[in-house]
């Protein structure tokens, strides 16, 4: 560049620098897909990672590795690493630790785009696939025994709310020498840890509570280190990069995670342990109620529930068609983890992508409701809830 730039090129350049540090509050939005050196040397130095720096935004990014950052902060993790959406990160983990002829153990209850991962893709590269029936620990251990390259855990599972042990599967997986991995999206890291009971990666769909506004798609990953590294590497030449306006999205919304989680654990309890008491609800399910079949296990690895729950009415199907329509505090929408409250059915939400027969063989009833609980005052949402289960006919005619 010549000593007094053009007009034009000053309006390219001036004051760029100067406004990524000189005194901006928040992380700025770095839409660059490049980063350029004044010679070959410092770019050498940066690419061959003598001297922190980017490249190129679909290896690393100023803002994404900020989020980055803040996920392996609350994870107490060595390393973190970010994707388009919480299914690239959990495929991508997948297709990087399983080759032809591994096995992996995992559940039937798992989000259903994983399912979709486990029963439709892996099988066509020769990965086998032992799916065990989430509830039985003494199933999923003998499966693990038999020995396998991955251990797959979902805790709280999508929709049904069904808690893993992941201290005891991890310890399981590990006399395997199996890699664990936890999806902890339901959760959060402010309810739980999974690396602190034994994972070695956990996952999360940042689309959902870490973001917390339904304004943003995006994934993570986080552990041990040499793990994490070879996930990214698969992710930065495969190119399921998060967007930096979504990781700024993500970042701004993460900033209340422990305030917003703290108000959905106490709503989502004070709602399940209502709803248990109406007459037109067949079933709740909830890790905080004490009649949960794994509610000592919840106990035990959690610090609070979280903020979906599930439920069934006694009048099936046609009973969802009456009731949902009219709640005025909830979206119908295939999301949870919102701060507005989110309602929906596993077979237009979490598990549109299976079939009946295999929503089924999962035991997911068709007529479940999944209610994600937003940040609103309890009492409006039992009050809503309560005026929507009144359009029910009553159970004597
Ligand atoms: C538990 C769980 N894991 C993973 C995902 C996938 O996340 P995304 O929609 O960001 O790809 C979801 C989505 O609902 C989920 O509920």
């Amino acid at each position: 560049m010549t000593d007094s730039p053009s007009r034009a090129t000053r309006a390219v350049w001036a004051g760029e620098q100067e406004s990524l540090t000189q005194g901006a509050t928040q992380v700025p939005v770095v839409y660059s897909a490049a980063y350029g050196y004044p010679d070959v040397d410092s770019w050498l130095d940066v690419a061959g990672g003598r001297v922190p720096g980017h490249i190129y935004s679909r290896n690393t990014n100023p803002t994404v590795q900020a989020f980055e950052e803040k996920v392996r902060a609350l994870e107490d993790a060595e390393a973190a690493t970010s994707f388009a959406t919480g299914m690239a990160a959990i495929s991508n983990a997948l297709f990087t630790l399983l080759s032809p002829g591994d096995r992996i153990v995992s559940v039937k209850d798992t989000y259903g785009g994983t399912t979709k991962v486990f029963t439709e893709f892996l099988p066509r590269f020769h990965v086998r696939v032992e799916l065990c029936d989430t509830a039985d620990h003494d199933q999923v251990e003998a499966a693990i025994r038999q020995g396998c390259r991955v251990v797959y855990l979902e805790s709280p599972t999508n929709p049904t709310l069904k808690v893993m042990d992941i201290a005891r599967l991890s310890r399981a997986g590990h006399e395997q020498g199996a890699v664990v991995i936890a999806d902890n999206t339901f959760a959060t890291p402010i309810n739980q840890n999974p690396l602190a009971l034994g994972a070695d990666l956990v996952v999360h769909s940042a689309t959902k509570f870490l973001g917390g506004h339904a304004d943003a798609l995006g994934g993570v990953i986080c552990g041990a280190r040499h793990l994490v590294e070879r996930v990214y590497h698969y992710r930065e030449i495969t190119g399921a990069a998060l967007d930096p306006m979504a990781a700024y999205l993500l970042i701004r919304g993460m900033k209340t995670l422990h305030l917003r989680v703290r108000q959905q654990n106490e709503s989502a309890l004070g709602i399940a342990r209502w709803l248990r008491e109406q007459p037109a609800v067949g079933a709740v399910f909830y890790p905080g109620l004490d009649t949960h079949p794994q509610h000592e296990v919840a106990r035990r690895q959690m610090r609070g529930y979280g903020g979906v729950l599930s439920f069934m009415l006694r009048g099936g199907f046609e009973a969802v068609r009456l009731v949902l329509p009219r709640l005025r505090f909830a979206h119908r929408a295939a999301n949870l983890g919102a701060v507005e409250t989110i309602v929906g059915v596993p077979s237009t939400t979490s598990h549109v992508e299976c079939t009946a027969e295999e929503r089924e063989a999962m035991g997911i009833p068709e007529g479940l409701i999944r209610y994600s609980v937003g940040v609103e005052d309890v009492d409006d949402l039992i009050a809503d809830l309560s005026q929507a289960l009144d359009a029910l006919p009553s159970p004597n005619g």
